[in-house]
């Protein structure tokens, strides 16, 4: 067609010069097979480019305006084929804008809801594995205490309580309660031995010790405050809380929020079992990282509140959750195996194991 269209003119051109009646009708004959044949070309042509933006609009949704682009074929492919590869690397590479974004944007981002299983510790799960392998974790130090507070039991069967807390100088915590800038969260369920948030009240640290079964919501005794408020993993549903009087349940995240407390530098806890699943919340809200010391009674006797799952998988939850702490820099300083407490490990008599050990952590990273 693109022949045509110059041969057709040059026919025109040559027929002028005779000047004869039927030479012109016959050449306003060509004339108009010349336009319309033009025409066509042009139409023909259009439908072309339409055809191409299409094929270019079919092969990669959402690129069409490089297929509108002027150009021959072969350049707008490439085009397209940039673009695609543009798009698979930035959906296949969901962290290059985490690495370069400001910390407050990928703090947002990183909200939990599982802690993270360690495998299990033998190619065919077992409870005598599992426990074997928390038993021996639980008892082994990981680093070593010089200067830990007086009045621990220097045997098993001591009356002395085991809440130990590292006062090596290197730690922050020893100046913190010279200048009396240390702040103890105590978690308990209504016990009666208040001997070791005394002697830290008395040592130059504010305590709360969070009690249900006080009476007032909130009690001061010089630097020893008492609230109303138990612990939980989950805040209490609105609904519920609002027909109980003193429900008085809250996360510890929430209540650090509502006291503008930003961080603790001894957190005590003896929830009997449900301290596994306010560790969990803990560290799913990244709320340990604001925690100096740990200091934790678990239990072993059962799989704790709203731990579900056979024998071995409990073991292997319970192992995880230390291993969280590890992983956020924590360590074991003091390990206490409590004789004095039935020796249940899953309600059974077995594996040499106490139902109850006091086990105290430093955070490593705490300034
Ligand atoms: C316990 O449950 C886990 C996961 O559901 C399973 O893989 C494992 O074999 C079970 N262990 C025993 C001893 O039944
Ligand atoms: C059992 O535990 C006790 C106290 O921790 C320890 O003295 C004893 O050696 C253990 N027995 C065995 C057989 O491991």
């Amino acid at each position: 067609m693109r022949l045509a269209a110059p041969c057709c003119c040059a026919a025109k051109e040559r027929r002028l010069g005779k000047g004869s009646a039927f030479r012109l009708c016959l050449l306003s004959a060509t004339l108009l097979l010349c336009l319309q044949l033009l025409l066509r070309y042009s139409r023909g042509s259009a439908n072309a480019k339409l055809l191409g933006a299409d094929a270019v609009a079919e092969h990669s949704p959402g690129t069409s305006r490089n297929g509108k682009a002027n150009g021959a074929t072969a350049p707008r492919r490439r085009q397209v084929t940039y673009v695609r590869n543009g798009l698979r690397r930035s959906a296949a590479e969901p962290t290059c804008c985490l690495q370069g974004a400001p910390p407050h944007n990928s703090r947002r981002k990183t909200i939990r809801w599982h802690i993270d299983l360690q495998p299990w510790a033998s190619p065919i799960p077992s409870l005598s594995k599992e426990a074997l392998r928390l038993l021996k974790y639980i008892s082994t130090i990981q680093m070593s205490c010089d200067h830990m507070n007086k009045n621990l039991p220097e045997t098993p069967d001591s009356l002395k309580r085991p809440w130990a807390v590292c006062l090596d100088d290197r730690l922050n915590l020893v100046h913190r309660m010279k200048s009396k800038q240390c702040r103890l969260y105590s978690l308990g369920l209504g016990d009666d031995d208040n001997q070791f948030e005394l002697s830290m009240a008395n040592s130059g640290c504010e305590v709360h010790r969070f009690d249900p079964s006080i009476k007032p919501a909130h009690i001061q005794e010089g630097h020893l405050w008492y609230h109303r408020l138990s612990i939980d993993w989950r805040d209490p549903n609105p609904a519920i809380a609002a027909h109980k009087l003193h429900a008085s349940t809250k996360k510890l995240g929430t209540i650090l929020n509502d006291f503008g407390h930003h961080e603790i530098d001894i957190l005590k806890a003896d929830m009997e079992s449900a301290e596994w699943k306010i560790l969990e919340n803990l560290i799913l809200e990244d709320v340990v990282p604001r925690i100096g010391q740990l200091v934790f009674e678990i239990h072993v006797h059962w799989p704790g509140f709203e731990v579900s799952g056979n024998d071995s998988t409990v073991v292997r939850y319970w192992y995880s959750l230390l291993k969280e702490l590890e992983l956020k820099d924590f360590r074991l300083f003091y390990t206490y195996k409590d004789l004095s407490k039935p020796q249940i490990f899953l309600k059974r008599e077995a594996f040499n194991a106490s139902s109850c050990y006091t086990l105290s952590w430093v955070n490593t990273r705490w300034k």
